[in-house]
């Protein structure tokens, strides 16, 4: 097909996630079709290279078409594809297991432990299961009124039903709100953002100049605290929130809060959906906070970004809360559940993980990051740069002293990152929040570029 014709018919047939369809259908718009991938690179089908500074909505960890993931993915689609499974089990599954329970354990051993897989399909769905598992876990333990959850403003778990209750984004779930249940939130851990922040703007990450008394943490504390045997759990995307606008905590936000949690004997729920597999520096955000939770949302990152596929890990007195009569059993899965494919990839992206070579790139990675974005602060409608790991986010103001947001209907990320495509690059905008979240394998030429394409697109679009 020519890439008019994809278009075209794609115009006519489809419906794309999160667009807005007076921007899709709109013809001075040219969406780009994306033919191939190969390293940090999105190739269209007209032939234009684009560097993916998204990593593909935040899944792919080592590029595009790496060997290794193809040639896992190839062997297994030689066996077979698929198989349920319900009352069944295979290889790539029992093998993914074990790895997936080493790699969530830290060095030291800490408690509780994360001992049992339970596979989904993505991540709306490893945060219903990790959802259910509490609930049924708690009820059928003598304390079925453990029924509430507590999670910070902004929290954003997915798009299935019991996902948005726990979450709290007005624009993406405001027509859902009369069935979604009822749940708890407290203010956003959102140093830039923050009223109790009493610091001037600086050119810096608004977390290492704050000045406040960490009441971020004492009010989630306070919300737990009066919940008390009635919480089920504390749900929290560890480090950064994702679509709230890359909203990067304090750090030990999540330790005290959960240290809370436990302390009125509610589970901790953690969301690595988007921070899990290295995306925050060390394997698992809850790492960097010596914090375990007792159920874990992963996704995204799982397979490298090749396969849908998620996992919710959880502690072996959960599980064994499902034992005994078969009326205590889990009834609850997708009927791609634990897909061969998906698992074939998921290996062979943890072995890569793993590799001291990968581990080097992603290090380098992250510092080339902090190194280069600083350029950024030249242009006076930066608010805030501020990164954790291999994330970055740029908060763009209308006026930088007064931290003024710009209003949103000249929606000025959107255009930047629109721009941005001239220069080479694909990123999608939170907001006003421009997103750098570059595959691990981008060289420093490449970041370079993506640097420079994002600063040239600011520019254009506002001037300098
Ligand atoms: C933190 C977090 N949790 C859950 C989800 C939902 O994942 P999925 O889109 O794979 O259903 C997302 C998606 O962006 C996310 O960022």
């Amino acid at each position: 097909m020519t890439n008019e014709e994809i278009i075209q018919i794609d115009r006519q047939n489809l419906w794309h996630p999160f667009t807005p369809n007076s921007l899709w259908l709109d013809p001075s718009f040219t969406p780009i079709s994306i033919a191939s991938g190969e390293g940090a690179w999105l190739i269209s089908t007209e032939g234009r290279r684009y560097l993916d500074g998204n990593s593909s909505i935040w899944t792919n960890l080592h590029g595009h078409k790496h060997p290794k993931i193809n040639q896992a993915i190839c062997l297994q689609l030689d066996q077979i594809a698929h198989s349920s499974f319900l009352g069944l089990t295979h290889e790539p599954a029992v093998r993914l297991a074990e790895q997936l329970i080493r790699y969530a354990q830290p060095a030291l051993e800490k408690t509780p432990e994360l001992r049992r897989v339970f596979f989904s399909d993505d991540g709306s769905t490893a945060m219903e299961s990790g959802l259910k598992m509490i609930l049924q876990s708690f009820a059928q333990n003598g304390q079925s009124q453990r029924t509430q959850f507590v999670s910070p403003d902004g929290a954003y778990h997915g798009d299935t039903v019991g996902a948005m209750s726990l979450s709290h984004s007005d624009s993406f779930h405001r027509h859902f709100q009369p069935v979604l249940f009822p749940t708890k939130k407290v203010m956003t851990p959102s140093c830039y953002r923050c009223p109790f922040n009493r610091a001037k703007p600086e050119n810096a990450d608004a977390r290492s100049y704050r000045k406040c008394n960490f009441e971020c943490a004492t009010f989630a504390e306070e919300a737990i605290h009066q919940t008390g045997d009635r919480l089920a759990a504390w749900v929290l995307e560890p480090r950064v929130q994702g679509a709230a606008g890359m909203v990067m905590h304090p750090h030990g936000y999540a330790a005290r809060t959960s240290a809370a949690a436990r302390k009125v004997g509610a589970r901790v729920f953690f969301d690595e959906v988007l921070t899990g597999f290295g995306r925050t520096g060390p394997r698992l955000a809850c790492h960097a906070e010596d914090t375990m939770p007792d159920v874990i949302a992963l996704a995204k990152g799982l397979t490298g970004g090749y396969l849908p596929l998620a996992a919710t890990l959880t502690t072996e007195d959960i599980f064994q809360s499902f034992s005994g009569d078969p009326s205590r059993t889990f009834f609850h899965g997708h009927s791609y559940t634990a897909n061969p494919l998906g698992c074939a990839a998921a290996s062979a992206n943890l072995g890569l993980l793993e590799s001291p070579s990968e581990i080097m790139k992603q290090k380098e990675l992250i510092q080339n990051l902090t190194t280069l974005s600083s350029s950024l602060w030249t242009h006076p409608n930066v608010g805030d740069i501020r990164q954790e790991g291999a994330i970055l986010a740029i908060e763009l103001v209308a006026d930088r002293s007064a931290r003024s947001a710009f209003s949103p209907e000249k929606r000025v990320g959107a255009k930047i990152c629109q721009t941005a495509r001239e220069f080479g690059l694909i990123t999608r905008p939170i907001g006003d929040v421009l997103v750098l979240l570059p595959p691990y394998c981008t060289t420093p030429d490449e970041l370079e570029k993506m640097v420079n394409a994002l600063h040239q697109a600011i520019t254009q679009e506002l001037g300098s």
